[in-house]
C-alpha cells in the first residue's frame, strides 16, 4: 500500500533522513520505534506532503507521492494525526470535528453528521463535551479529538505521531486500544510511539529507526522477545 525507497530528507544542512525504506500491506499495523531525533516525524510528515523529500520516493498504491502537496495527499485518504495533536484550541469539540471533514462538508452534511455520530460512540466522552472550546480539554481528551478529526476526513492509511505522549496510563490504553480497533475497520496504520512495548503488542510489523535510518526491521511479536532491542528501547 505504501512503500517509500532510499527516502532522504534535510533540514538546511542537517540530514535528518538518510535512506529510509519502508513498506507497509493494505490491512497492517506497523509501529516505528527509535529515540528523540531518530526522524521518526520527519518521516511521517514525508509521507503526508509536510516536508520536501531531497531524494528517493514516496509511493501509496504505487502512485508517486513526492512533490505533491499535503492537502492533495490527504485528498487521497491518507490522514496524519500530528505529535502534539494541534487541534483548533479556541473551537468547540464539535467544530473540531467538522474541520476534519471540510472536503466532504458541502458535498454532503448528513454524511458528516453520521460520521460525528460514530466518533461520539467510539469517544463517548466527546459527545459530553461537543460545545466546550477544545484547548479546554485534559491533553487525553485531545488527543481522542485529535485522532477523530483525522478520522472524520474518511482516510484508508492513518500515521500517528505519539499519541500516548504526556498521557496517564489509562487514557494510553485507551487511545493505544483505539488505534488497534481501526483495524478492523479497515484501516491501514502507521503508528510512531515511544512506548515501544505497547506499539510492539499491537502491531504486525516494525521499524526501529536510528539517526535517520532503518536499523532493524521484523515481526512486532519477535522484536517484543529479542534481547538487544529490548534492552536498547524496551528499558522502561
Ligand atoms: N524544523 C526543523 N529544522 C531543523 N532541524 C529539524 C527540524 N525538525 C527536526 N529537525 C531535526 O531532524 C532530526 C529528526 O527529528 P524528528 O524527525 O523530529 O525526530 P523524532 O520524531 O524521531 O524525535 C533531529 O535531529 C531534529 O533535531
Ligand atoms: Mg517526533
Amino acid at each position: 500500500m505504501l512503500s517509500v525507497n532510499e527516502l532522504y530528507v534535510r533540514y538546511g544542512r542537517a540530514q535528518a533522513l538518510r535512506g529510509v525504506n519502508l513498506h507497509i500491506d493494505e490491512g497492517e499495523i506497523v509501529a516505528l520505534i527509535g529515540r528523540n531525533g531518530a526522524g521518526k516525524t520527519t518521516l511521517l510528515r514525508a509521507i503526508t506532503g509536510l516536508v520536501k523529500i531531497s531524494s528517493g520516493e514516496v509511493r501509496y498504491k504505487g502512485e508517486l507521492l513526492n512533490g505533491i502537496q499535503a492537502h492533495d495527499i490527504m485528498k487521497k485518504r491518507i490522514g496524519h494525526v500530528p505529535q502534539g495533536r494541534q487541534i483548533f484550541g479556541d473551537q468547540t469539540v464539535e467544530e473540531n470535528l467538522i474541520l476534519g471533514a471540510y472536503t466532504k462538508i458541502k458535498k454532503n452534511p448528513a454524511l458528516v453528521k453520521e460520521w460525528i455520530e460514530r466518533e461520539y460512540t467510539r469517544f463517548p466522552r466527546l459527545k459530553e463535551r461537543r460545545k466546550q472550546q477544545a484547548g479546554t480539554l485534559s491533553g487525553g481528551e485531545q488527543q481522542m479529538l485529535a485522532l477523530s478529526r483525522a478520522l472524520m476526513a474518511d482516510p484508508e492509511f492513518i500515521v500517528l505521531d505519539e499519541p500516548s505522549m504526556g498521557l496517564s496510563p489509562l487514557f494510553v490504553k485507551l487511545i493505544l486500544d483505539t488505534v488497534a480497533q481501526l483495524r478492523t475497520e479497515g484501516k491501514t496504520i502507521l503508528l510512531v510511539e515511544q512506548l515501544a512495548k505497547a506499539a510492539l503488542s499491537i502491531s504486525d510489523r516494525a521499524y526501529v529507526l536510528s539517526s535517520g535510518a532503518v536499523e532493524i526491521t521484523g515481526a512486532s511479536s519477535e522484536l517484543l522477545h529479542d534481547e538487544k532491542i529490548v534492552q536498547t528501547y524496551l528499558g522502561a
